[in-house]
């Protein structure tokens, strides 16, 4: 097939070029040029000669979603998947990806056929596991395929109503020379999948492979392509498994579905709050933290351990949590609140597996900490949230009064809330603070 032209674009400043260069000589930096197709669609057909109307005239659009068959995934998507949808979910290897679409897929053909298209299993491969999950599947079409090109024939004979595509890493396109995986290869194919799916509308999961360094596919760059991005999350050798909505154009962002990992696949856990502090014990170190960054709150266990450093330099470990963050909290809890740890090593643990990326947590992690040092329990009717700043203040967070009505949902009588937040709910008493010394002292 004979090639479209290409051009060269480098992915820092934008800078063009018809030959590959290893340093863009616009703005210096080695390596960004990457190869891309000269001329290109829309992935939004707006359309042109678009009308210009006030905001107050727009009508809301309204969609007609299908169910992904599971509850919890509609509810973080907003209330299931949109035509022409296209779903970016991001993980490790082996977190359970293909183990989750292969359920959806299976759930999704009383809409009509589904297309599991997979370039790192064999047909029997899956078929073997689809097996294993009790899926019978006379709709649910397996594909092994890695060219893009072949992929999109089937897609226009079969008609499907949701389409997989499993990882996009492993397709490539014939009208590009770079191999598949590499950015260019990975953004091509994307692009053009996205502009299909709008066409036809139909939905589709794109699976993209975590690297190392964590971002999404290597590219970040495919984010801005696809309507939403779910990521996956969990440790491999637990059985829990979260998956956080990053990014939504059909819904809100921080939504999470929470699952189960099983022999017979993913089960939805509908009540994440009991399955995350079913195994709390009362030990120093240990807080319960109300964790939201959507509408649903989750009650998690942190776990804080305080030891004499083993080596000159003190150890500073986190697990669901980040380790600068962690830095930050220390020095606070030294500077406000006279609490030395310059000579421990200090592990912080999110029990579960869940990664809590929000300031509201920050109270909770310095709780526990000082909890572990003094070697004294939290008591074990409180839960607590509050982001601290750098003189010890206990800030303000988002969605304070769904945190406590979650706490008194599950029997804890005092939340420590900070002082700014006006909260008064039945069946709990609010305890508010406004300086982190202020919480050590009414806890421990
Ligand atoms: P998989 O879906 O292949 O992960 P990914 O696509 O993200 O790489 O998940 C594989 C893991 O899940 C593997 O370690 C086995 C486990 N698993 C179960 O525990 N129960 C099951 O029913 C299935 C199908 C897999
Ligand atoms: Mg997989």
């Amino acid at each position: 097939m004979a090639r479209q032209s290409v051009r060269y674009v480098c992915q820092s400043c934008g800078y063009q070029s018809v030959k590959w260069k290893g340093r863009c000589p616009s703005c210096g930096e080695w390596n960004t040029l990457v190869e891309e197709l000269a001329e290109r669609g829309k992935v939004l057909n707006l359309g042109t000669g678009a009308k210009v109307l006030p905001l107050s005239s727009w009508e809301e659009e309204s969609f007609e979603r299908r169910s992904t068959g599971f509850t919890n995934l509609d509810a973080a998507l907003g209330g299931g998947l949109v035509p022409g949808q296209v779903v970016l979910i991001a993980g490790e290897p082996g977190i359970g990806k293909s183990t989750l679409l292969l359920q959806v897929s299976d759930r999704f053909t009383k809409y009509g056929k589904v297309l599991y298209v997979s370039g790192e299993e064999s047909g029997s491969q899956i078929a073997l596991r689809g097996r294993r999950l009790g899926l019978s599947g006379q709709k649910l079409l397996l594909y092994p395929e890695t060219l893009f090109e072949n992929i999109l024939g089937v897609i226009e004979q079969e008609d499907p109503s949701l389409i997989i595509v499993d990882s996009i890493q492993t397709i490539y396109s014939e009208k590009l020379e770079s191999s598949a995986g590499s950015v260019s290869q990975v953004r091509e194919v994307t692009f053009r999948l996205a502009e299909l799916c709008k066409e036809r509308g139909v939905p589709c999961f794109i699976v993209g492979q975590i690297t190392k360094e964590g971002a999404i596919a290597g590219p970040k760059v495919l984010e801005h392509i696809v309507d939403t991005v779910l990521q996956f999350e969990g440790e491999r050798y637990n059985f829990y498994r979260i998956v956080k909505v990053i990014k939504n154009r059909f819904g809100s962002t921080g939504e999470v579905a929470v699952f189960k990992m099983s022999d017979f696949g993913l089960e939805e856990v509908l009540e994440p709050s009991a399955f995350f502090i079913g195994e709390k014990v009362s030990a120093p170190g240990s807080v319960v933290f109300p964790y939201t960054e959507g509408s649903k709150p989750i009650l998690v266990e942190i776990q804080a351990l305080v030891l004499p450093a083993l080596y000159t330099t003190p150890q500073r470990k986190t697990q669901g949590f980040d380790v600068n963050r962690l830095a930050l909290l220390l020095a606070i809890l030294e500077k406000e609140a006279g609490i030395f740890t310059k000579d421990s090593d200090v592990f912080v643990n999110v029990a579960g597996g869940i990664s809590v990326r929000e300031p509201a947590a920050d109270l909770a992690v310095a709780l526990a900490i000082a909890s572990s040092k003094k070697e004294k329990p939290v008591p074990e009717d409180v839960v607590l949230f509050g982001e601290l700043g750098l003189a010890g203040e206990v800030r303000a967070v988002h969605f304070g009064e769904f945190r406590v009505r979650e706490a008194q949902r599950f029997g804890f009588r005092r939340a420590v809330v900070p002082s700014s937040l006006d909260l008064r709910i039945e069946g709990i008493e609010t305890l508010p603070v406004s300086t982190l010394k202020e919480a050590i002292d009414v806890l421990l």
